[in-house]
């Protein structure tokens, strides 16, 4: 551990040595419900045994198919169920590793495609920490603080934070669409915007849900500019909020989508689809690296999208995420320090507020340290780390729910 970067920060004081399903285990054996699945990735749980099998099927078979040099099966095979999965038209697939690259590849798609420089990304919003990413990137001022100049042509505009306003869904959703309307005509003018870039369920900010007028009123406005409406599944998506994809909660159909994630449950893939003509106006060569798509990855996703599918994981993350939702309440109901519950899903944040009701990022970690000793982990988020956030795998059951909210109820009663 000493020769571990100092700026490499852990949540918790586990040293995980295996994971099976909802838990984790550290070096003595002690067991942990994991509802961070390891920042919302494995949603098949911890070595979801087919995809185990599907992994080591490929390293003994091929594990490096470069993939600007060589085609190999597993990428040709997962770029056809992403393009079956992907709504509408979005039936074109490209790959790369982490969820940063993902964005900066979908930025560049949508310079490439509409010749205009500008992206409109929305307050709270979190894309990534490589330079592009990071500059769309508004959920905390530590991805930016001692990294200025950000990429120019970046504009932020606000997102819906109905509790952080005080206001209504109706209230929110005029004053963001209004102010958005006015960047065009003050800073960057619709011929001059490539591209629009929202996660429609922020995550790092605080698991805050994007109004439907919203995202609705983008989708308009992106139709009448010739802009292109970039949604970023890479945490949201994958079923996490109760539908495949997240954006599909808002009845609005994106030009380009960010997926990573969920997509592989702990193997580094991520991925953009977008219309087979929309990514033929690209820059031919824009697209590659040396990892993407590798065949191991590959493969276990495809084993991954299989377990999804075959054990419908999407419905259990909606039928379960109600019966989380509804204990959060109870909670909030009885404890004064709990002042919101939102998110969708199996993706909700909990916000913990001091006597004066503001945040308390304080007491959210003594919350998630008390929690830990009861063997229950839990993230946190928020630009004071006050939000406490339930993303359990989607997997999860009825029991495992229960028995994390006990967990929780005494860490309140210990550290509340
Ligand atoms: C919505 C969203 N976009 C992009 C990223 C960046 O992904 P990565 O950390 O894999 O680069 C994240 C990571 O948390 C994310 O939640």
């Amino acid at each position: 551990m000493s020769h571990l970067s100092p700026l490499l920060k852990q949540a918790t004081g586990v040293l995980a040595a295996k994971g099976e399903g909802a838990y984790l285990y550290d070096n003595q054996g002690k067991q942990f419900l994991d509802f961070t699945s390891g920042i919302g990735v494995t949603c098949t749980g911890h070595c979801h045994p087919k995809v185990v099998e599907a992994a080591q099927k490929q390293v003994a078979t091929l594990v490096h198919a470069q993939y600007t040099t060589v085609m190999h099966q597993p990428l040709l095979d997962l770029s056809d169920k992403l393009a079956e999965l992907a709504p509408g038209p979005m039936d074109s697939v490209a790959f790369s590793n982490a969820g940063s690259e993902a964005v900066e590849m979908a930025m560049r798609l949508a310079r490439h495609a509409t010749k205009r420089a500008n992206i409109i990304a929305f307050n709270g919003g979190f894309h990534g920490r490589t330079m592009a990413a990071a500059s769309m990137t508004t959920s905390t001022a530590k991805i930016r603080t001692g990294f200025h100049p950000m990429m120019a042509g970046v504009v932020i505009s606000p997102f819906p934070h109905l509790y952080r306003y005080g206001w209504d869904e109706e209230e929110a959703t005029r004053f963001c669409l209004q102010e958005l309307d006015n960047i065009f005509l003050t800073q960057s003018a619709p011929e001059d915007t490539a591209a629009m870039i929202v996660e429609p369920v922020q995550g790092e900010f605080g698991y805050y849900p994007a109004t439907k007028g919203f995202m609705q009123g983008l989708r308009e406005r992106c139709d009448q500019h010739g802009i292109l409406l970039i949604c970023d599944e890479i945490q949201a998506g994958f079923g996490r909020t109760g539908k495949f994809w997240s954006h599909e909660q808002f009845d609005v159909m994106p030009d380009i989508i960010t997926t990573a994630k969920g997509l592989a449950s702990g193997f580094p893939i991520s991925a953009i689809a977008a219309s087979e003509s929309l990514m033929s106006k690209g820059l031919p060569g824009s697209q590659g690296g040396t990892y993407g798509a590798n065949a191991v990855a590959c493969a276990a996703a495809l084993a991954n999208i299989e377990v999804i599918e075959s054990e419908g994981l999407v419905e259990n993350a909606k039928a379960r995420g109600e019966t989380l939702w509804n204990r959060l309440i109870e909670l909030k109901d009885k404890h004064a320090i709990i002042d919101d519950i939102r998110g969708m899903g199996l993706m909700l944040g909990m916000e913990i507020v001091d006597g004066d009701g503001h945040p308390d990022g304080g007491k959210a970690d003594a919350l998630a340290k008390a929690a830990e000793a009861e063997g229950l982990l839990l993230l946190r988020c928020g630009t004071h780390g006050q939000i406490v956030r339930w993303l359990p795998p989607l997997i999860v059951s009825d029991e495992q729910i229960q028995a994390g909210v006990d967990k929780f109820a005494k860490a309140l009663a210990n550290a509340g």
